[in-house]
């Protein structure tokens, strides 16, 4: 257990109950879960399924879904679990919504996860205004951010984004960058949006998160036994992040930009590649269960 709770809100990035579990019981707590379709496909009980040749049906995965979230959900904090929608790039918001309406009543502490989309912010947009607690996620630059935060003004709740660290390091960027960019920016804003650090891929990720002041950061199990073993090193006030990516190699910095809250969401330049490609790994993932194995 951590001699000190950390000020920001620790997340499991997992589909498997049992793993939670095992973390709660690591730590002495965990304040809130975080699932997506890749992780849910890796689940032991869907692949035990699959493996034994039967063929998950759209409907029997969505079943498997939330009794998963269910078992997970009185094991985790008030940071709730985050439930992903399925989106695919030509879903519509009004889809997603239909989706997130259903997913948001399967346990009382629910997050739905829309993308950082055209679709999924309109998709927030009516969610909170229906009080539906949303996460934002796929996201990776700083106006996906911003546009997050303008469509979402006024909720009651507080909304989640994700920026996702590791995937922008994998490509050469200084995710951490992007993280502390919001953070500024938000800095001028009314604190509706809470940032949870996402994607965090080893222990200095976190260590950055926490030293960041991100209200919230996700971080896979075997990353916190990781922690755990080092005996829950915290970031002091020397610590420094090495913005490097496996190789050792520096990782090219992300600049911040001037934005404007106040302006409307869809002023923003919401496009970037790697929410695409990180909608159609999901998409792909989730199909992966419904095919029937050899
Ligand atoms: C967050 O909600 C996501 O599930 C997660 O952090 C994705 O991380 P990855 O890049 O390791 O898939």
């Amino acid at each position: 257990m951590p001699p000190n709770r950390p000020k920001t809100k620790i997340l499991v990035d997992g589909g498997d109950p049992q793993e939670t579990a095992r973390v709660r019981q690591l730590l002495g707590f965990v304040d809130g879960q975080t699932t997506n379709p890749s992780l849910i496909a890796k689940n032991p009980e869907i692949q035990r399924r699959i493996a034994s040749e039967h063929t998950l049906s759209p409907q029997e995965e969505k079943d498997e879904y939330r009794k998963i979230v269910q078992a997970i959900s009185p094991l985790v904090g008030d940071a709730g679990v985050s439930i992903e929608v399925f989106a695919d790039i030509d879903t519509t918001a009004e889809e997603m919504v239909t989706q997130g309406e259903e997913m948001f009543f399967w346990i009382p502490n629910a997050y739905i996860k829309y993308p950082c989309t055209g679709e999924g912010l309109r998709a927030a947009e009516m969610s909170v205004a229906q009080q539906i607690r949303v996460n934002m996620t796929l996201c990776f630059s700083q106006d996906q951010a911003a546009a997050v935060y303008a469509a979402t003004r006024g909720s009651k709740e507080p909304v989640y984004v994700s920026p996702f660290v590791g995937r922008l390091d994998d490509r050469g960027e200084n995710g951490m960058d992007l993280l502390q960019n919001i953070k500024k920016m938000y800095r001028s804003g009314d604190g509706h949006v809470h940032v949870l650090a996402a994607s965090i891929r080893h222990v200095e990720h976190m260590l950055a998160a926490l030293a960041l002041g991100v209200e919230l950061t996700t971080v896979p199990a075997k990353i916190l036994e990781e922690w755990a073993k080092r005996d829950f090193p915290m970031p002091d006030q020397d610590f420094g992040y090495k913005a490097i990516n496996a190789r050792g190699e520096p990782l090219k910095p992300i600049p911040y930009k001037e934005l404007d809250l106040k302006l409307p969401w869809q002023s923003f330049d919401i496009v970037h590649e790697l929410t695409d490609t990180g909608i159609r790994k999901f998409v792909a993932d989730y199909r992966s269960t419904l095919k029937r194995s050899a």
